[in-house]
């Protein structure tokens, strides 16, 4: 079956080995490229273009050049195109979840509904671009009139990361068209296939020249292709999902050129369970939310706080929930959770696990690799877990849970914002009041409540304190794509 998806891959017309820059499908300029690895046994699926620095100079002056004109179109005009790529999206569904899951490993069901993830933002952008209103204001003086329009900010960079690498390309990229600024994307070194399916959607779709471009590099090169995004003066914008240490790195950069900058960065979610919650509600949301894509999500739960009254019944019935998730190939029937991305994924849960375990956690189940050894890892419930742990302090980004038991509630909101990252966190409760209170509480940009899978394109995702800066997707996501002018018109 994996083979034969794999052939399936290597033969869609919709696998491109180059990079395209300026409407054309290029190499880099020296004819490096790397390999692209299937995550599952990490055999090479094909290389792609490994591009320098030089060669993204030359992809920002192919969007500068036609940033005008592109900014220039009627909103009406530009949205159309940005609904046709949606329809090729659409189109392609297929095609595209073949490609994700080959080259991310996420099972192919997941990666269908990250398609259909993805092409909500093109389709929601493509109407919200024809709403960036301005405002008329009430005038200070008789003989003036005060108003705003809205203008693209211009050339955008968007730097993505491998976990949706559908998705987080177009809740950036489809804003950012949509407003009118021209782009240059650089998918993560692990996923470029699927950005490159995507600028093949947009070649179909009918962007002109320059302002759709995509530049694939290795980790070699990622440092000076980063630096010439960040510090260019022809890039106006950048957008950025990874790492908090990435993203700092980024935004020193970006203070150079005082370039706008968005960020959405590293999450260390807590997941608290009172004892007044409906115990199964709570059970199947924390499946939900902490094995999606294996643990590798930015808004997965990664800090368990249960009350000691409905402690043992959670766990107990959590353990039995993650006993049965299904292991496997991301193409083999039935598959529920696939390998991680990497070696370094799989060295970080183990160390996560090692030193919780060497700290006093008590293992429920999991903790050892998955039966395909490699990448896989199999779905661990740890008890006992403590702040002393580093799983509490760093984002393991893998299908581990570790619980810690709490008494009173201010003890949870406590723990629950004792970290420097602010994404999102969960609240299981019956009471509207302790809801309320708790969700006012959390120092964080997302919170679900007595609900695991939060993320839509109605609503606007983003963090608090050192997990970014700005919000994507809702009708907030392409202001930070747009500039603020104020007109004053005088001797009316
Ligand atoms: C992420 O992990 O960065 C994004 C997850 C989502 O959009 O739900």
């Amino acid at each position: 079956m994996a083979a034969r998806a794999i052939q399936r891959v290597l033969n869609s017309p919709l696998l491109r080995r180059e990079a395209y820059v300026g409407g054309l499908w290029t190499t880099s300029k020296d004819r490096q490229t790397f390999d692209v690895r299937n995550p599952s046994n990490r055999e090479t699926i094909c290389s792609v273009p490994d591009m320098t620095s030089e060669d993204v100079a030359m992809a920002i002056e192919k969007a500068y050049d036609v940033r005008k004109d592109w900014g220039g179109l009627l909103a009406k005009e530009r949205c159309g195109i940005v609904r046709r790529w949606y329809e090729k999206v659409v189109e392609k569904h297929e095609e595209l979840a073949y490609i994700l899951t080959a080259e991310q490993g996420k099972p192919l069901n997941e990666a269908r509904v990250e398609v259909s993830y993805a092409a909500s933002f093109i389709e929601w952008f493509s109407e919200e671009g024809k709403r960036t209103f301005g405002d008329t204001i009430p005038t200070h003086a008789h003989n003036k009139r005060l108003m705003t329009i809205k203008q693209p900010v211009g050339v955008t960079a968007l730097i993505t990361p491998w976990n949706f690498p559908l998705a987080m390309i177009t809740r950036k990229a489809a804003a950012a068209l949509a407003a009118g600024c021209p782009v240059v994307v650089k998918p993560a070194e692990d996923t470029p296939l699927s950005a490159l399916a995507l600028a093949n959607l947009a070649e179909e779709a009918g962007f002109p020249s320059g302002v759709y471009n995509t530049v694939t590099c290795s980790k070699d090169r990622v440092d000076s292709v980063g630096r010439e995004l960040a510090l260019s003066d022809k890039v106006a914008a950048l957008s950025f999902t990874g790492s908090t240490v990435v993203g700092k790195l980024l935004m020193n950069l970006c203070s150079g050129s005082v370039k706008r900058i968005s960020l959405e960065l590293g999450g260390n979610a807590p997941f608290i369970v009172f004892d007044n919650a409906d115990v199964e509600m709570a059970v199947s949301g924390a499946v939900a939310a902490k094995f999606r894509n294996t643990g590798q999500t930015c808004v997965s739960p990664n800090r368990f706080y249960v009350q000691e009254g409905i402690h043992d019944e959670f766990c107990r019935r959590l353990k039995e929930s993650i006993e049965c998730l299904i292991v496997n190939d991301g193409f083999a029937d039935g598959a529920q959770q696939g390998p991680l991305i990497n070696e370094s994924a799989i060295e970080k849960v183990r160390r996560h696990v090692d030193d919780a375990v060497q700290k006093g956690a008590h293992v429920l189940c999991g903790a050892v690799p998955g039966p395909l050894g490699g990448s896989f890892y199999l779905p661990t419930l740890l008890t006992n877990v403590n702040s002393t742990m580093v799983m509490t302090s760093e984002e393991t980004f893998g299908p581990i849970v570790g619980v810690a038991k709490f008494k009173t509630e201010e003890e949870a909101v406590a723990a629950a914002n004792q970290t420097r990252y602010g994404l999102s966190g969960y609240i299981y409760s019956q009471s509207p009041s302790q809801i309320w209170r708790i969700a006012e509480a959390l120092e964080c940009g997302i919170v679900g409540v007595n609900e695991g899978l939060l993320s839509t394109e109605f609503a606007p995702f983003g963090g608090y304190k050192e997990s970014g800066l700005g919000r994507e997707g809702s009708k907030y996501g392409i202001e930070e794509y747009l500039e603020i002018k104020y007109i004053c018109m005088g001797n009316v």
